[in-house]
């Protein structure tokens, strides 16, 4: 045991997803029981920290939310304390603010950090490592796209959702003898469109990783009528785009530290086709936040709960500066300077893509 570290500070931040609270109350249960570490949870993610905003967390306080979706912490995706909007003289800078944040842990005695999150929000993660903080990150996101672990929380709850939507798609697709477009989230990542397109049937499954023809998905369509299967469907994820063409923007939203917000896709795709094929109507759905919400899966439940038990034992170890990830089935570890910006997308030549294409699905090449 490290018998430097008498207290753990945790935050959530970045978009929220299933899975959160079931890390919450594994790391709060685990390092109560086994080292007597105390517990506090920052609200807002680093807004939290920054304004010394938290509350205890004990055996009470996170009773009951194993299942739940979203965050007892609250979380925020707009924060970054190295690139902070703060006013002065009546002005809005933004500036540095790190330091106000490492003070105000000294101040309640926290020794280590435990963030829950993404990309983002694990970026800073590191920065505050480097400005020699002890840091654990846990690995969050609907999108799967962090590098060195191979699978996030929260994925698995996303994809039951997908599913779920795509099964009720089919069912009023073949009614209507209609070409339904269901347009996923997952970034510049496929992974939630490509598991659920295959779990849930898809004809054409849409991702970022691999850029698409209308010709070649009118020919898939063409196809199944022949062959005596009027309807489809198609998922595209936010980031897909076609061959040659550009990204579909949503929205900027300039004070985040990531402004891009993908969207649009599944509606741009359905005007393409309706040009193009004349004897189907065509439908479009977004479903959007749908994805993070919710009760969270099983699957979810026990990584979750997985990796808040690694992630005490990794204080517990003193290995400060790293995730907890999950390779081959087996709780392991990884310095977080070797998960940052690299973003993890599909492998095009991987298995899962092969499995799919065997079936005859399409990826509109
Ligand atoms: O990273 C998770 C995610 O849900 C992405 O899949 C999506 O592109 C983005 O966040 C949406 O962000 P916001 O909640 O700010 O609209």
């Amino acid at each position: 045991m490290n018998n430097q570290v008498k207290k753990i500070g945790m935050l959530t931040g970045g978009g929220d997803c299933p899975g959160l609270n079931a890390v919450i109350r594994a790391v709060t249960k685990a390092a109560i029981a086994n080292y007597g570490y105390e517990v506090i949870g920052y609200k807002f993610g680093y807004r939290g920290l920054y304004n010394n905003d938290f509350i205890k967390l004990d055996a009470h306080s996170v009773s009951g939310i194993l299942h739940k979706g979203g965050t007892i912490l609250y979380s925020s995706n707009k924060d970054n304390l190295f690139d902070y909007q703060v006013e002065e003289n009546g002005q809005c800078v933004r500036k540095d603010v790190s330091d106000v944040a490492v003070e105000n842990m000294k101040k309640e005695g926290v020794d280590v950090l435990v963030v829950l999150g993404g990309d983002g929000t694990l970026t800073s993660a590191r920065d505050f490592a480097r400005k020699g903080v002890k840091v654990i990150g846990v690995p969050k996101t609907i999108d799967n796209d962090l590098s060195k672990t191979d699978v996030t929380f929260g994925f698995n709850s996303a994809v039951d959702v997908v599913v779920d939507a795509l099964d009720k798609l089919h069912t009023t697709a073949e009614s209507h003898h209609r070409i339904m477009i269901l347009e996923v989230m997952g970034r510049n990542a496929g992974w939630i469109a490509l598991h659920a397109g295959i779990a849930g049937s898809a004809d054409v499954i849409l991702i970022p990783e691999i850029p698409f023809s209308l010709d070649a998905i009118v020919t898939k369509m063409n196809e199944r009528s022949q062959r005596g299967l009027p309807f489809s469907i198609i998922v595209v994820s936010e980031g897909a785009m076609e061959k040659g063409g550009e990204l579909t923007i949503a929205k900027i939203v300039s004070d985040s530290p990531d402004p891009v917000r993908l969207g649009g896709i599944g509606n741009k795709l359905a005007m393409a086709l309706e040009a193009r094929i004349t004897d189907h109507e065509i439908r479009s759905t977004v479903l959007g936040h749908l994805q993070r919400g919710g009760i969270t899966s099983a699957y979810d439940r026990l990584l979750s709960t997985r990796y808040g038990v690694a992630a005490v034992e990794l204080i517990a170890k003193g290995k400060f500066g790293s995730m907890v990830a999950l390779k081959d089935g087996k709780m392991t570890y990884a310095p977080l300077e070797e998960v940052i910006g690299k973003n993890k997308q599909v492998d095009v030549d991987s298995e899962l893509i092969q499995v799919a294409k065997s079936l005859g699905v399409s990826f509109g090449e």
